[in-house]
C-alpha cells in the first residue's frame, strides 16, 4: 500500500513576507498511521499541512505522495488522493447549500447523480448533520460548520485525511463522534491539533513542530508525558494526564 505514504524531505518554506515557516521538516508516514502534528501556536502546522495537498510548494524539499513527487504537473492525482479539512470551515463551505457543499467533490469526480446522493447522505449522516442538508453553511454555527467541512471531505473517499484542528469548536459529544470516526477510519490520518488529549487517545505517533522544525517524533504516550520535549516546544500535558485539581485540593486520588 505505498500509495498511502506520506514523506516530507528537508522541506523549507518562507512565506512571500520573508517569514520562515519551515526551516527542514523530514518524516515518512506510511499506510494506516494515525499521526498527530502539534506544536504551539505559530510552529507551522498549518504550513506544513498545506504543503501535503499542494496549496503551499516547498521553497525547497519535497513532498512524496505514494510514489508521486508533489508538483503542479501531479497536483490533481495528489488532491484525489489527499483530503484536507481546513483550520477555518469558511475556507472550505462556499456553496449556497450544505448539501451542494458536500456534494461539490463527488460531482467534480464525475460520479453519476445516485451515488452523489448517497455519498452525501452518508457522509453528512456520520457526522450527525443530515438535518441540515438545506441550510446555506455560511447561518451555520462554528461547531456544525466544521462537522460539515469534515463531511465534505469524507464524501471523496480520500486514501489519506489531513485534519487542521478538526475538533476546535465542537462540543463534548461532536467530539467524542469525531474520535471515534477517525479511530474506525483505516487509512493514513494526519492531525494537526492543539487537543493533546485527542492526540493521545488517536494517534499512537505524533511529530511536535517547533518553530518550523521537527522537535520530536515518536511514541504519544513517551513525547506528551516528557517534560524535556513539551517545555521548550511551548506544549503542557495533556488534560487528562494533569490530576483533577479538586482532588488535589481535597487530597483524594484522582
Ligand atoms: N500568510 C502568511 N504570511 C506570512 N506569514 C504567515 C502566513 N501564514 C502563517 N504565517 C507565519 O508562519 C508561521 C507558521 O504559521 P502556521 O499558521 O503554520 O502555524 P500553526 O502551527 O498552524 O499555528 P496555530 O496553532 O496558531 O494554528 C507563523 O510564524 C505565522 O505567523
Ligand atoms: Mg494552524
Amino acid at each position: 500500500m505505498s500509495h498511502h505514504i506520506v514523506e516530507a524531505t528537508d522541506v523549507r518554506y518562507a512565506y512571500s513576507d520573508g517569514t520562515s515557516a519551515l526551516n527542514g521538516v523530514s518524516f515518512r508516514i506510511t499506510h494506516g498511521e494515525a499521526v498527530a502534528i502539534v506544536g504551539a501556536n505559530g510552529a507551522g502546522k498549518s504550513t506544513l499541512l498545506g504543503h501535503l495537498v499542494g496549496w503551499l510548494s516547498p521553497s525547497s524539499g519535497t513532498i512524496r505522495i505514494g510514489d508521486t513527487i508533489l508538483t503542479q504537473q501531479t497536483l490533481a492525482i495528489i488532491r484525489r488522493t489527499v483530503g484536507m479539512v481546513f483550520q477555518e470551515p469558511d475556507d472550505q463551505l462556499f456553496m449556497p447549500t450544505v448539501f451542494e457543499d458536500v456534494a461539490f467533490g463527488p460531482v467534480n469526480m464525475g460520479l453519476p447523480h445516485d451515488q452523489v446522493h448517497a455519498r452525501v447522505a452518508s457522509a453528512l449522516a456520520t457526522v450527525g448533520m443530515e438535518h441540515l442538508a438545506h441550510r446555506p453553511p455560511y447561518h451555520l454555527s462554528g461547531g456544525e460548520k466544521r462537522a460539515v467541512a469534515i463531511a465534505t471531505v469524507l464524501a471523496m473517499s480520500p486514501d489519506i485525511l489531513v485534519m487542521d484542528e478538526p475538533s476546535s469548536g465542537l462540543d463534548p459529544r461532536a467530539r467524542r463522534r469525531l474520535i471515534a470516526l477517525l479511530m474506525s477510519f483505516e487509512h493514513t490520518r494526519i492531525i494537526a491539533t492543539h487537543d493533546l488529549d485527542l492526540a493521545l487517545e488517536l494517534c499512537p505517533r505524533t511529530i511536535v513542530l517547533h518553530k518550523g522544525q521537527v522537535a520530536a517524533d515518536g511514541p504519544t504516550a513517551k513525547l506528551l508525558t516528557d517534560p524535556a520535549v513539551l517545555e521548550p516546544c511551548g506544549l503542557e500535558k495533556p488534560l487528562s494526564l494533569q490530576g483533577c485539581p479538586v482532588c488535589a485540593a481535597t487530597g483524594r486520588q484522582s
